[in-house]
């Protein structure tokens, strides 16, 4: 597969019969390697980490030197997908010199775009990133950062007024710039409407089918995680064969029959 550019991406619309985008997020190389044979257009190091790696409450818990670490060694297996960067909890919100050092820092780490959550409170600082070489995904509807104020993990955006208000901020980011937008946790009519009214992808989750493509958690998708949203279809149950894995190691130690002499060295 060729490597998969941030331009490309820009460009795709299923209206145009253009193939969906495909985002997985994935927090290390193993992963990345995994996501990138599975032939992800997109491996987004996404904020989730604090959660689904770092056994964390919720997003906020995450850090700009944890995020870069992780994108370093996601970038160090070279995919073919495009490899972007959540902007943590607190990199993008002092003004937009910190916003630009910051998200310069995940690019420096092997990052090639940054996304951020919010909507016309973002417009300046996208802007700004995109002003210093920087391409922005953008991210509205259910913000996982924003929960505190949200007050719980809810659907976004179902009466018309708030509706209208996410469909003019996803206009606003196409405007200033950004590739991509992810909808989450938004009716999937309203992910339709934004759909057709922007000329740059919608990649949902939660956001019903009219997206221009679709992002989920690795965690999720392949059964690491205990409990998942509704939105969430397990394509695997690798965390029960890994504990299968495991106690089947434990029970031949514990029996004398590991190693083999085959498992020796002589
Ligand atoms: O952090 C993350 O994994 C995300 C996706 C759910 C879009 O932002």
């Amino acid at each position: 597969m060729a490597r998969i550019t941030v331009p490309e991406i820009k460009s795709r619309k299923v209206s145009k019969g253009d193939p969906p985008v495909v985002m997985l997020t994935a927090y290390d190389a193993p992963g990345a390697r995994i996501a990138d044979s599975g032939g992800v257009d997109i491996i987004l190091i996404g904020d989730s980490m604090a959660t689904t790696v770092l056994g964390q409450p919720d997003t906020i818990h995450v850090t700009m030197e944890q995020m870069a670490t992780h994108v370093a060694a996601v970038a160090t297996t070279k995919p073919d997908a495009l490899v972007v960067a959540d902007m943590p909890w607190l990199s993008y919100h002092l003004g937009n010199a910190d916003t630009v050092r910051n998200a310069a820092k995940l690019i420096r780490a092997g990052a090639e775009a940054v996304k951020l959550e919010g909507g016309r409170s973002r417009f300046e600082c996208v802007e700004a990133l995109i002003s210093a070489e920087i391409p922005v995904m953008g991210h509205l509807g259910l913000t996982p950062q924003s929960i505190n104020h949200f007050g719980g993990y809810k659907v976004q955006a179902r009466d018309d007024d708030a509706a209208k208000l996410l469909i003019d901020d996803a206009k606003g980011l196409a405007l200033a710039g950004c590739f991509a937008v992810v909808l989450e946790a938004v009716p999937g009519k309203v992910a339709a409407e934004v759909t057709q009214d922007i000329a740059i992808p919608t990649i949902g989750i939660g956001a019903g089918v009219h997206c221009d493509g679709q992002v989920l958690v690795f965690h999720d998708l392949l059964g690491f995680s205990d409990r998942v949203p509704k939105f969430v279809r397990k394509y695997a149950n690798l965390a029960d064969d890994a504990i299968k894995g495991v106690s089947a190691w434990a029970a031949d130690v514990r029996a004398g029959t590991f190693p083999s002499d085959e498992e020796s060295y002589h």
